[in-house]
């Protein structure tokens, strides 16, 4: 970008840097965005198929008022509660453009989703970053933080490790601000934040359609909370902000129960297979919560992430202090993890 024609807030600024997309049909083992390694529900893709007609000359609900509504029925909650974002990303980022602007502060643990850094910049909000002692304790010292905004990423990520639901009430309990329980990868962990809504105003949490129901392409999450926070979120969100297939996927994948549970224990199992083999190889390996597994290699984890990804294998490492030295590896097939694993065993 030519000098000076960004506004001088975002003057050297370092955009988050999605994992890599290779392009569709090219047999790349795509184990680093974290998304599905099965397809979605039937259901689904009925859905999305019968709702490709005419129709689409016309804007979507404004409100996504389908999608709201299923969504409140399954947390047996009102509708006021619950907003729909193009993905959780989005949400994300209405958060800050609804409760935290230029010079307020946001405060999150470290290591965290790193989404967050990025976004305080282009809001011009303060970063107010709180280093975990271990992967697994949320730092005490985010309670007492005065900021308007806090984001606790549970289970987290990149780490997969899962904080204690009292640490994350007491949280909720000492800030005046809103917390946002990001709760991306819930549905691969024994347990939610959800009853929080119950005994706190303050409190939202966040969900995708992106992982646990298999649809990372459709772009579409929701957050759950008090009617003031949800208005809140609608009032500075795009007028037609999720389109109107992503608003029948939604309807759909929530309704399919069945399916989704049967994706979960399939993940939850592969998952298992693929942390021990990890270690059986040498890697350290956190207990993971998510569909994902965060190891140490016993070599560099930018050379294993090379060497894999000449055998068109991609998995995401880091290079950054506290998690230098890391990769984070999407839960996928049997197949996959056959193939990851035999390169791994050729690579170290
Ligand atoms: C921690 C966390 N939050 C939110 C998201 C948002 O996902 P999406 O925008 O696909 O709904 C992701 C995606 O990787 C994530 O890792």
């Amino acid at each position: 970008m030519p000098k000076g024609v960004v506004r001088k807030a975002l003057e050297g600024f370092r955009p988050y840097v999605p994992g890599e997309q290779p392009p569709d049909g090219e047999g790349w083992i795509k184990l680093n965005t974290n998304e599905s390694p099965l397809p979605p529900s039937p259901k689904v893709l009925a859905a999305i198929k019968a709702a490709a007609d005419e129709s689409l000359r016309l804007y979507p609900s404004a409100t996504a008022r389908p999608a709201r509504e299923a969504i409140a029925r399954h947390f047996g909650l009102d509708p006021s509660r619950v907003a729909v974002g193009n993905g959780g990303d989005e949400l994300i980022d209405l958060c800050f453009t609804a409760f935290a602007g230029p010079g307020e502060t946001v405060a999150y643990p470290m290591p965290t989703y790193p989404l967050f850094d990025p976004l305080c910049r282009i809001h011009e909000a303060r970063a107010s970053t709180h280093p975990t002692e271990t992967f697994d304790e949320l730092p005490p010292s985010l309670g007492a933080d005065p900021a308007r905004l806090k984001f606790i990423v549970n289970p987290n990520s990149p780490t997969g490790a899962l904080f204690d639901a009292q640490d994350v009430e007491a949280v909720v309990t000492a800030s005046s601000g809103v917390v946002v329980v990001d709760e991306a990868y819930v549905d691969f962990a024994p347990r939610s934040a959800v009853d929080l809504l119950e005994r706190h105003g303050n409190v939202l949490i966040l969900r995708t359609f992106s992982k646990s129901y298999a649809l990372a392409g459709m772009r579409v999450g929701f957050a759950l909370g008090a009617p003031e926070l949800i208005e809140a979120l609608d009032s500075v969100k795009d007028s037609y902000n999720v389109d109107r297939l992503a608003v029948v996927a939604a309807v759909a994948a929530i309704e399919d129960d069945s399916y989704h549970q049967a994706l979960v224990d399939e993940v939850v199992r592969n998952r298992g297979e693929l942390a021990s083999a990890l270690a059986e190889l040498g890697f350290e390996v956190v207990p993971s919560a998510t569909n994902f597994v965060f190891a140490r290699p016993p070599k560099p984890a930018f050379e294993v992430a090379t060497a894999l990804r000449e055998r068109k294998i991609l998995v995401r490492h880091y290079d950054r202090d506290p998690i230098a030295g890391w990769i984070r590896v999407t839960v996928g097939t049997r197949e996959q993890h056959d193939k990851l694993l035999a390169a791994l065993k050729e690579i170290l």
